[in-house]
């Protein structure tokens, strides 16, 4: 049975915190790992459910991995297993990052489809398409991705749309490939950058990180490095969305702000005195927010990680946002769960109209995936009197210190097991 927690609403939140790893960059320089035989060094990894989980897949493909407090030390053999297929590959989506290392390592790659959030249907044709013209076939059978490929061979791979797994699977597989790779219209996330960054330091050749073009040239062979995980933006910002809804104060640190601009931008325009320095931001709001409307986008856009957030916002907002979702069909479900709190929401197609109130109601909720779980938690600061929040062992996915960080900035907030 999943915990719960008890959140207490109606106060300023004030304070600072410190983020740690992003959880979506940890994860794929953990996969990065299989592609350089030795000892990868990772360091600044968040506390969060999904990294021992992305060690026991690696461990089942003959890695052995240490986790030591922040760091990770993962020594892979020089031929890794090829066959992903074993229970904690199904448990959380970035385990298909493995596709693209393994294809480039062992010639062969069997993964399970992962699982993950319940955000939408999450097809990896994109994946597939590229891996093929890098020279591999590659099928879904029996709920596995089964790839091959005598030998990868570079190719302008065109996305459709700018994919932040595809994007990784195709680079994973570029970097190990005989000659050149153009990948166009690639994503442009942070964890990108990062996981670029990490490649380049093991001996990959890319170039045009952190834009939509994105040039590999294969080398025969990389070796292992120690990288430390930038920030979380998205933690970083459920923390400055935060601030705002509670009219508070909260300086948040271990965050580069430029990977936040626009979202600092929005809490500007919702009436927020927003201050930046090198690697953290601060959030001071005075008055009760005013409304503002929202589109996710891929990066540089507003991050569809944080719509849940923009929808709190709104729901206590002087007057009326419209929130458009652009990346994840499945989205709004976390609006029926802001309704029983007393939201003013409307639903059309992938847009929600949202008519602000000063104060929510508290009731009974329940998480459905990481950022519903956060949103749901920072909604239940707004709301009068005691929230219960269930299935919170989505937000440990995600969100490391989570209790600790709001007790500190001076929420009253419990976990107990469901049962009580
Ligand atoms: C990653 C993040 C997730 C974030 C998302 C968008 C991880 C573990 N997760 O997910 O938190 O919300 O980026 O910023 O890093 N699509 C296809 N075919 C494909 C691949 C994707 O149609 O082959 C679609 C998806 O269904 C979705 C959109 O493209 O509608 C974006 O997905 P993508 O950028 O791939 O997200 P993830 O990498 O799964």
């Amino acid at each position: 049975m999943s915990d719960r927690f008890l959140v207490t609403g109606g106060g300023r939140l004030v304070g600072g915190v410190v983020v740690s790893g992003a959880k979506n960059s940890v994860l794929k320089l953990m996969a990065a790992a299989l592609l350089a035989e030795g000892t990868t060094t990772i360091s600044n990894c968040p506390d969060i459910l999904d990294v021992p989980l992305m060690a026991a897949v690696l461990e089942g493909l003959g890695c052995v991995v240490r986790l030591d407090g922040d760091i990770v030390e993962i020594t892979t053999p020089e031929t890794p297993r090829y066959r992903a297929d074993f229970e904690a590959v199904e448990k959380f989506r970035a385990s298909v990052c493995v596709l693209g290392p393994l294809l480039a390592r062992c010639k062969r790659a069997i993964v399970a489809l992962p699982g993950g959030d319940a955000i939408g249907s999450r097809p990896l044709d994109m994946h597939q398409q590229g891996l093929r013209q890098l020279g591999a076939t590659s099928k879904i059978e029996h709920g596995c991705v089964v790839a091959e490929a005598e030998a990868l061979h570079g190719a302008e791979v065109s996305l459709e749309f700018p994919s932040v797994g595809a994007t990784e699977n195709i680079l994973m597989a570029a970097v190990l490939a005989t000659g050149e790779t153009t990948i166009i219209n690639a994503a442009r996330e942070p964890d990108i950058v990062d996981l670029c960054d990490m490649l380049v330091q093991m001996g990959a050749r890319i170039e045009g990180a952190g834009t939509s073009v994105l040039s590999v040239v294969g080398v025969e062979k990389l070796h292992p490095t120690s990288h430390r995980v930038i920030g979380d933006r998205i933690v970083a910002a459920t923390w400055g969305i935060a601030a705002a809804i509670t009219q508070g104060d909260v300086e948040v640190s271990g965050i580069d702000p430029a990977h936040l601009s626009l979202v600092l931008d929005k809490l500007r325009a919702v009436g927020a005195e927003v201050t930046t320095r090198e690697n953290s931001f601060r959030v001071v709001q005075r008055n009760r927010p005013v409304a503002v409307n929202f589109a996710t986008l891929p990066y540089p856009g507003f991050p569809t990680d944080l719509q849940p957030m923009a929808i709190v916002l709104a729901a206590v907002a002087d007057g009326t946002s419209v929130i458009t979702e652009n990346i994840f069909e499945a989205r709004f479900r976390f609006v029926e769960e802001m309704m029983r709190l007393g939201a003013q929401t409307r639903i059309d197609g992938h847009h929600v109209a949202i008519r602000g109130i000063p104060q929510l109601s508290s009731a009974h909720v329940w998480s459905s995936d990481i950022r519903a779980g956060a949103g749901l938690v920072l909604a239940a600061l707004v709301a009068d009197g005691v929230t219960i929040v269930d299935d919170v062992f989505h937000i440990d996915r995600g969100y490391p210190s989570f209790v600790e960080d709001l007790k500190s900035l001076g929420v009253e907030i419990v976990r107990v097991p469901a049962s009580d």
